[in-house]
């Protein structure tokens, strides 16, 4: 299955609003309704998010002869969520091809097929280090949703967990939760169950504790941007479990395609981080009229990092702990 794809002239993505209790496709044919179905996360992941960058573009060729039309159109893609350097990244790209339809198809269905590529050669690099660091039977923690859902197949550091588990080099996964919106529990959950890879889930702020209780021999997980010098960039919690690994003494990997590594930032402070409002934060339980920070992401220190795993690299960026 792909998570995304252009089938019969529209983009087609699993809406990921509603796994695990429901496997729906969405064909959207415009380009309004693909940066809605980003906004709301029905397509997410930095390498999804790519792929539908590029083929955003190739719906505004189709959708807008005029060019100042299919510009404002592709500036709509480009922008539809700020963190992940894919999302801009694929669109550019694509829209580099401009007017021609054809030729930014083309370039589109290209950025698709290196994720993908990409995606095998993660998983065999990062089983090769988990295996290096952690030896036979490695018990890891993950963080949000790094799977065939968040890239177009297999993923990033999930690629790793399946690679380990065909390898018969994996003792099991602890998937954190991921609040608010709960990409852990839901599609990890869910992705590592349909692989048969051993698996418990934890609240967020149990994964420190259970790093110092030696419960985790690493924790593995993807990146929405990693900065020039070697700061990821990920979902919300992952700062907590970097310093979780780094006061326990274990690994903290990072495992993401050389198309979410962006060399034009220096470091995570030049970032814009996605605060998503109130609403997902305050759910039913606070009181009414209660206000939330929400930041989408955070940036975890290059100095906290102990590899990063790209398609191409094993990448330290700081000296060894
Ligand atoms: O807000 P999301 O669900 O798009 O955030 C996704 C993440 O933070 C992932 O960890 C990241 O994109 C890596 S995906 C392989």
């Amino acid at each position: 299955m792909r998570t995304i794809d252009w089938i019969d002239d529209a983009v087609v993505v699993v809406d990921q609003t509603l796994l695990p209790k429901e496997m729906v496709f969405l064909r959207l044919t415009t380009v309004e309704q693909l940066v809605e179905a980003i906004q709301r996360l029905a397509v997410r992941g930095a390498p999804a998010l790519g792929v539908a960058g590029a083929l955003g573009v190739a719906l505004a060729a189709r959708q807008h002869a005029d060019g100042e039309a299919r510009a404002q159109a592709v500036h709509l893609v480009e922008t539809a969520r700020p963190t992940a350097v894919n999302l801009a990244r694929g669109a550019r790209r694509a829209a580099a091809l401009l007017p021609s339809f054809d030729a930014v198809l083309e370039e589109a269905l290209r950025v698709r097929d290196e994720e993908i590529a990409s995606s095998a050669e993660m998983g065999r690099r990062g089983a090769d280090l988990v295996q290096e660091l952690c030896g036979p039977g490695a018990r890891l923690l993950t963080h949000c949703n790094t799977g065939g859902l968040a890239t177009v197949v297999e993923g990033t550091a999930l690629a790793v967990v399946f690679e380990l588990h065909r390898r018969g080099a994996l003792a099991g996964v602890i998937a954190s939760e991921t609040r608010p919106l709960l990409q852990g529990a839901r599609l990890t959950t869910w992705e590592l169950g349909r692989a048969g890879v051993p698996h418990r889930l934890a609240v967020d702020s149990a994964g420190p504790f259970l790093m110092a209780r030696g419960e985790v021999d690493a924790v593995i997980l993807g990146a929405d941007r990693i900065c020039a010098n070697g700061d990821v960039v990920n979902k919300v919690g992952s700062y907590a479990h970097a310093l979780g690994a780094a006061a326990a003494g274990i690994p903290f990997i990072c495992v993401a395609p050389e198309s979410t590594v962006d060399p034009d930032t220096p470091s995570g402070d030049k970032v814009e981080i996605e605060d998503r409002g109130s609403a997902e934060v305050v759910g039913a339980a606070a009181p009414e009229g209660t206000s939330a920070v929400n930041p989408a992401f955070d940036v975890t220190p290059a100095s906290l990092v102990t590899a990063i795993v790209t398609d191409r690299r094993v990448w330290r960026p700081a000296p060894p702990r």
